[in-house]
């Protein structure tokens, strides 16, 4: 049998992204030092680097057909990420991102339409083999019905023996109310620093200890915290530390946190320790913050 995926749900969409050697003032007419397209979307960023890791993986995601869903396609193609569940949308519009990055301190400032594309239903994920599938990632967005989605893996699991089950991760980025929810279910629950702020916690540590109770008994915890690394719960309420690894200089900080969540599941899905996996979310997400995009991220 052909050795089982990593599946990420979530948002794909187009970054057009402009690099500036300083951060333009509002009003102004400035040139800036490159531009390109980039596939974006933390799910589908995700995908990226679990490819360029060497893992098998898919993308489940709403996409309209166009020209922008050409050039996304095309580019998950050629990355080797498997597009079978994309969630063809007969209207609404591919999410499209005007993203400014900062050469000069890797800031990333986004402005994205995402309005009128239907996500990606828990009939759609009706459809999808489990069986084909050792992980499956959750970026919140609409909660609801991304709870039933979680709810139909917990069923299948609870039919298996624990080796044959399928691991499962939410990513909670947005401190919108509706997606809080989506904390209560997932082995591995990745938290954002804005979330954490946003509940007015000032650390990981502070932030993992505040909200262990709105996981479920026995999940994984995880807070990535910019430069100064990550931390993360365990299971037994146990707290663990990684530094972060900047590079020398930041060039690039769009997707870095996606790029962290794709590095921790690739390192627990093979079987690495809690620790070893923040290590190495660490290491490839400051590598990613020191060139621009993901190329030679490994
Ligand atoms: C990076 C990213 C970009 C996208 C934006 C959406 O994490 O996924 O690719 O434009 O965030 O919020």
């Amino acid at each position: 049998a052909a050795e089982k995926r990593i599946l990420c749900v979530g948002l794909v969409c187009l970054d057009i992204i402009s690099v500036v050697e300083a951060y333009p003032a509002e009003d102004t007419d400035t040139r800036c030092l490159s531009q390109r397209w980039q596939r974006g979307g933390n799910a589908s960023n995700s995908c990226t680097v679990l490819a360029l890791l060497g893992a098998p993986c898919a993308f489940m995601g709403s996409l309209a057909p166009g020209h922008a869903a050409d050039f996304i396609v095309a580019d998950f193609q050629r990355r080797g990420v498997d597009v079978t569940h994309v969630a063809w949308q007969p209207r609404g519009d591919v999410p499209c991102a005007c993203c400014v990055v900062n050469a000069a301190s890797g800031s990333r400032t986004i402005v994205l339409y995402d309005t009128n594309l239907p996500d990606v239903t828990a009939r759609d994920f009706e459809r999808v083999d489990l069986e084909r599938y050792r992980w499956i990632h959750w970026e919140a967005r609409n909660a609801a019905e991304q709870l039933r989605m979680i709810q139909r893996v917990e069923e299948h699991n609870r039919a298996l023996p624990p080796a044959r089950r399928i691991r499962t991760s939410v990513e909670v980025e947005k401190p919108r109310e509706e997606l809080l929810p989506l904390l209560a279910h997932g082995d591995v629950v990745f938290i954002s620093k804005d979330l954490a702020k946003h509940f007015g916690y000032r650390s990981a540590p502070e932030a993992l200890r505040g909200l262990r109770g709105r996981v479920q008994p026995g999940a994984t915890l995880i807070c990535a915290w910019a430069e100064e690394g990550a931390d993360a719960m365990g299971p037994g309420g146990e707290l663990l530390h990684a530094d972060a690894c900047p590079p020398e200089t930041l060039v690039d900080t769009l997707g870095a946190g996606d790029t962290f969540n794709a590095a921790v599941i690739f390192a627990l899905s093979g079987g690495q320790s809690l620790q070893d996996a923040l290590n190495f979310g660490c290491r490839i997400a400051g590598k990613k913050c020191g060139i621009q995009g993901y190329d030679g991220i490994v």
